[in-house]
C-alpha cells in the first residue's frame, strides 16, 4: 500500500492543476519522466453524490500509467467526505487528499477549500470524516500559510493535531493568490512544528519551484520531506527527469511529436466528454523555442478539430524537414 512516510526523501510530487493535470496530460508527463506522486485535479464531494455526477467524474479517470496517484476532493459536509474517502478508495487511488487552499472567490464564499483556514473546526470534522471513509488509505491535506494574513503556527499545529498523513503548504497566504513569492521560511516553520510534535505527518513544500534543483535549494533550506511543483511543468515537460534535457532544448521533431502524442490521447480518452477547444491551452507548451514556432502556435488556435491540428503539425514537420535538408546542400 502507497504510504507518504516510505516515499524516499526528498521526493517530488505533480500539482494537482484544475483542467489541465488530467489523466492524459499526467500520462504525458510520466513519459517524460514521472514524478513521485501524481494529483487529481480536485474533485467536489457534492458533485459526486449528486444527479450531475457524470459531468464531475472526468477528473477521477485515471490509467495505470500514473501512479502513484492521489485523489484531491473538496467541499464541506463531512458526511459527503466520508462516502467520497471510500467511493476514491474503491476506485483504486492510492490516497485522498484535501484542498484547504484554493482561493477561488465562489469556491470560498461557500466555505469551502482555503476558507476553511478561518474555520478549523468544520476542518477537523472533514479530515477525520475522510480518515474514517479511507479505511486505512491516506489522507493528506494541502493548504496555504493562511486565509487574509499568515497565521502559519496556529493553523499548521491544528491541522498536525488531526494527524493527517501528509500536509503540502504552499507557501502563500489566500489573499495573495499567486501574486509575490512563496515563503520558503514559513514552509521551515511548518517542518520544524511537525518536529516538536515528534509526529510522523510529512510536510510537502510548494510554491514558485521550476526544476529538481531548485527543489534539492528549497528542501535544504527548509527541511520538508517533498516538493510538490505545479507551473514549472509548463516550461518543462521533461522537469522530474533528473539530469534529462528540458523541453526547450530538444528538436522541433521531439517536441512536435509530443504534441502529435497529446492530440491523440486525448482524442482516445476525451472525444465526446471534453470539447476540442479545452486542448488549445496545452498547444504553447510545445510549439515553442523554434523557428516559426509563434506562427504555429497561432495556426493551431485556430484550428476547429484534431485532423486540422494534426494537418497542420504534419505540414510544419515536412516544410521544415525539407528546409532542414536544403540548407545541408
Ligand atoms: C491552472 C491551475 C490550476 C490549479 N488547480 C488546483 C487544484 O485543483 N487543486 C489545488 O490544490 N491546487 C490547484 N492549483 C494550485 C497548484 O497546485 C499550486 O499550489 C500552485 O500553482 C503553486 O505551485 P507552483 O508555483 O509550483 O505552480 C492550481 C494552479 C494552477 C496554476
Amino acid at each position: 500500500m502507497f504510504s507518504w512516510q516510505k516515499l524516499k526523501k526528498p521526493f517530488s510530487v505533480l500539482a494537482p492543476m484544475e483542467d489541465v493535470t488530467d489523466t492524459v496530460f499526467r500520462r504525458l508527463v510520466a513519459s517524460c519522466g514521472a514524478p513521485d506522486v501524481f494529483v487529481s485535479e480536485f474533485t467536489s464531494t457534492d458533485g459526486m453524490f449528486s444527479p450531475g455526477w457524470s459531468n464531475v467524474v472526468h477528473r477521477l479517470k485515471f490509467t495505470e500509467g500514473e501512479s502513484p496517484l492521489v485523489a484531491q476532493i473538496w467541499g464541506n459536509k463531512p458526511e459527503l467526505y466520508q462516502k467520497a474517502a471510500s467511493r476514491i478508495r474503491e476506485l483504486g487511488f492510492h490516497g485522498i487528499d484535501i484542498n484547504m487552499g484554493c482561493p477561488v472567490e465562489k469556491i470560498i464564499k461557500s466555505g469551502c477549500c482555503s476558507a476553511l483556514i478561518d474555520n478549523p473546526s468544520l476542518a477537523a470534522e472533514l479530515v477525520l470524516a475522510a480518515k474514517e471513509g479511507a479505511g486505512g488509505l491516506p489522507v493528506s491535506v494541502k493548504t496555504r500559510i493562511g486565509f487574509t494574513t499568515r497565521h502559519t503556527e496556529p493553523w499548521i499545529e491544528h491541522l498536525l493535531s488531526l494527524q493527517p498523513d501528509a500536509i503540502t503548504v504552499h507557501g502563500r497566504t489566500a489573499k495573495q493568490l499567486s501574486k509575490g513569492t512563496a515563503d520558503w521560511g514559513e514552509i521551515a516553520k511548518c517542518v520544524q512544528l511537525r518536529d516538536e510534535a515528534r509526529l510522523e505527518t510529512v510536510i510537502i513544500g510548494n510554491g514558485d519551484v521550476k526544476s529538481l534543483e531548485e527543489a534539492d535549494l528549497r528542501v535544504a533550506e527548509s527541511g520538508a520531506d517533498g516538493v510538490m511543483i505545479g507551473r514549472g511543468i509548463f516550461d518543462n515537460l521533461f522537469l522530474f527527469q533528473r539530469g534529462a534535457a528540458p523541453l526547450s532544448e530538444r528538436s522541433v521533431s521531439e517536441k512536435l511529436g509530443l504534441l502529435l502524442r497529446h492530440i491523440d490521447l486525448f482524442e482516445e480518452t476525451w472525444k465526446g466528454e471534453k470539447p476540442y477547444r479545452v486542448l488549445k491551452k496545452y498547444f504553447k507548451i510545445y510549439a515553442s523555442s523554434f523557428d516559426g514556432a509563434s506562427q504555429l502556435r497561432m495556426q493551431l488556435v485556430e484550428t476547429e478539430n484534431a485532423e486540422e491540428a494534426r494537418a497542420l503539425v504534419d505540414r510544419f514537420l515536412l516544410n521544415s524537414k525539407a528546409h532542414a535538408e536544403l540548407n545541408l546542400l
